[in-house]
């Protein structure tokens, strides 16, 4: 084993317009740089044009680009929004358009939503059993309520902070031992 620094990708959940996840997202960024203790990138399902699942050659250069992200990372934290008390659709089109990638590495969560994005969350656990990603225990809940300003402007509670550093702990500790199975 080496002492290169694992890679965590912050992945963005959803690719709405005007969307509130890059905020999330940068937060959760600024927290884990501070850290120093890997590379933290985000990555934006956005950037990769993914084409709806099977409705296509599946010849895109974004999916190939999206398999090779994946696979180049030893982690991830996903920024989870509740969309009809589950993950939004386009964060499961782009889980499903890899496999391999995702196995065997660990992953943390942070959710928001009129309770937290606590039931998208715990939808998305079920799917990360199914592909061999370690999901940790420690979960930041965000509400739209009390950590927006009008449901769009995010400024979050002071309490989170510890709550992320964590998860932060969690997702380090795991990637680590999980890249010597790889
Ligand atoms: C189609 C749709 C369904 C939604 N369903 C829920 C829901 O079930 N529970 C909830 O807490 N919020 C729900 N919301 C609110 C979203 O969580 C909120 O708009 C959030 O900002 C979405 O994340 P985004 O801005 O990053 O796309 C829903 C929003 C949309 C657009």
């Amino acid at each position: 084993m080496t002492n290169e620094k694992l890679n965590i990708g912050i992945i963005l959940g959803s690719t709405r317009e005007g969307r509130v996840s890059p905020q999330v997202g940068e937060w959760v960024k600024g927290i884990a740089d501070e850290r120093g203790d890997a590379n933290y990138e985000i990555v934006d399902i956005a950037d990769y044009n993914l084409p709806f699942l099977g409705t296509t050659d599946g010849k895109e250069p974004g999916i190939a680009k999206w398999n090779e992200k994946l696979a180049d990372l030893d982690g991830f934290v996903f920024v989870v929004q509740e969309y009809n008390h589950s993950i939004s659709a386009s964060l499961k089109n782009a889980i499903d358009f890899a496999r391999e990638a995702w196995n065997n590495k660990a992953a943390g969560i942070v959710s928001y939503g009129s309770t937290g994005g606590a039931r998208a969350a715990e939808h998305l656990r079920g799917i990360m059993g199914e592909l061999m990603i370690a999901d940790v225990r420690a979960h930041p809940t965000l509400s739209l309520f009390t950590d927006f300003e009008d449901f769009s402007v995010f400024k979050p509670a002071e309490l989170h902070l510890d709550n992320v550093n964590a998860m932060l702990d969690q997702v380090i500790a795991w990637s680590g031992a999980l890249k010597t199975l790889r």
